[in-house]
């Protein structure tokens, strides 16, 4: 039990990591809250026209919830990788180092679903993708995986993990909110625009 909650204390420290602030730091973008959305993901470093900042706060991002999810699995087991997963995705939402206000945890999602289940984690970027190229929205890309996620788990991973998963895309839907109020109004950008 001991080593579960350090596992899921590593989860939550490595997932609070936030590479896009990391990455705007190094290439000297300036303050990413004050850019675009002002939130602190890949799509809006993106916003910023450097695209290896981006590529690598993408890498970053979902990395550490991989990684978070790999680790816990060698010394917990199956159970331990789910519990990672999750406090993987609280760190990057609500990470220590930045007074709990963090990203909407689309990358870390992504990293965490391939290394629960690589088949869930591959179809959830590739539908992913096929949003994101049929209609440059990058949220809405997201909120579409993340509600087919818990669908790819029921059939390809496990049950548990289904609703495990199903928990992560509740999270997701609520911090999308500014997001969903501007694609109802039509006012939402699309992938590179400011
Ligand atoms: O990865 C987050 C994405 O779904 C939305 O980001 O910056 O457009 O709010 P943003």
């Amino acid at each position: 039990l001991l080593l579960l909650f350090l596992t899921a204390l590593l989860a939550y420290l490595l997932g609070s990591i936030p590479f896009g602030i990391v990455m705007a730091r190094l290439f000297g973008l300036g303050d990413l809250r004050a850019i675009g959305s002002g939130n602190i993901g890949a799509t809006n470093v993106l916003r910023t026209g450097n695209k290896p900042a981006a590529f690598l706060t993408l890498l970053g991002d979902s990395g550490k919830g991989a990684l978070a999810v790999l680790i816990a699995r060698a010394l917990v087991g199956e159970s331990g990788a789910g519990v990672a997963a999750l406090f993987a995705m609280l760190g990057h939402l609500y990470p220590v180092f930045l007074n709990f206000k963090g990203g909407k945890g689309v990358a870390t999602f992504l990293g965490t679903l391939l290394a629960l289940s690589w088949p869930v984690g591959l179809l959830a970027c590739a539908t992913w993708l096929l949003v994101a190229v049929l209609t440059r929205y990058s949220s809405l890309s997201a909120l579409i995986a993340a509600l087919a996620a818990p669908v790819f788990a029921f059939f390809l991973y496990h049950p548990h993990g289904a609703l495990l998963i199903l928990i992560l895309t509740a999270f997701i839907f609520f911090k999308h909110r500014s997001n969903i109020a501007r694609l109802r109004a039509g006012t939402e950008p699309k992938i590179g625009k400011k």
